[in-house]
């Protein structure tokens, strides 16, 4: 949880309200907004991502691609017509705090000033998430476990609770804390911190009396970009723990192997008799 990070309380809150207010727009015409296609930029989806004949999820999410404004504010949705100018702010500023944690992380992990810059944090995801409340939360999840896979997740939760953490085998409850971003360690970080940083489960469970916005930004790697242990790491104190790859093809197993239920790092772990 991420407190005294300097973004405004009502931006904060603004960007929770454009998110609900444009994807309730677009879930009235779901027929016409929604694509299972996941290589588009700009799409509305349910239940993608997992196995759509045995997990109905909970969930309309809308996804676009928002590193950086000239590139892609075109692609944006315009209405409400606020929307543009609250995510344009937004986005900029949880880069910018993006930057600088993993900056301190990179700093926590001892690996050489600028490790993060360029192209391993190059791409910015953004997710409005909305969970309608549901008749019999016993019957299904908003989303299932998983973890991200990308470099870090800063979430916005907003006020209703629904977000589980698994420690221990046991799901905890992580209940919003105001103005706090929750932050996630990716499967990329944890990747590039050859298992020092881990990559934590989660899952969302839905309620009967209370819709549920949240709104996700993804900081991660572009698509062609190198990841690996970073050789400090592995120099210093260590043998690697996973093999190279290009951030794109792993996004492809991961939508795969969800997909199959197979954890996705498996395929890239090196076993310890490997040298
Ligand atoms: C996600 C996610 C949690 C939430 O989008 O990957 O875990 O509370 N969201 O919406
Ligand atoms: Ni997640």
């Amino acid at each position: 949880m991420l407190t005294n990070h300097g973004i405004p309380e009502d931006l904060m809150r603004d960007v929770l309200k454009v998110a609900e207010e444009f994807i309730q727009l677009l879930v009235e015409d779901m027929e016409n907004s929604s694509s299972n296609d996941p290589g588009k930029k700009c799409r509305l989806y349910s239940n993608t991502g997992f196995d759509e004949e045995k997990v109905h999820l909970w969930r309309d999410t809308f996804r676009f691609s928002c590193n950086t404004l000239k590139d892609h504010v075109e692609e944006w949705p315009n209405n409400p017509t606020r929307l543009r100018e609250v995510i344009g702010d937004y986005v900029a500023r949880v880069r910018e705090m993006s930057l600088l944690l993993l900056d301190l992380i990179r700093e926590g992990l001892g690996l050489e000033s600028g490790y993060f810059e360029g192209d391993l944090s190059k791409d910015q995801l953004m997710n409005f998430n909305y969970y309608p409340p549901c008749p019999d939360p016993s019957l299904t999840l908003g989303l299932p476990k998983h973890s991200d896979p990308q470099l870090i997740t800063i979430l916005n939760q907003g006020t209703t609770p629904g977000l589980q953490v698994l420690k221990d085998e046991q799901w905890l409850a992580l209940d919003p804390t105001p103005n706090a971003f929750v932050v996630n360690v990716g499967h990329t970080l944890q990747v590039i911190s050859n298992g020092m940083l881990r990559s934590g489960d989660h899952r969302v469970v839905t309620n009967t009396y209370a819709a549920r916005t949240t709104v996700g930004c993804f900081i991660h790697p572009s698509s062609d970009c190198q990841v690996q242990p970073a050789k400090e790491l592995i120099k210093r104190c260590s043998i690697p723990l996973y093999k190279t790859f290009t951030y794109g093809e792993f996004v492809k197993n991961y939508v795969k192997d969800n997909l199959d239920g197979n954890s996705v790092l498996k395929r890239y772990e090196l076993s310890q008799a490997q040298d």
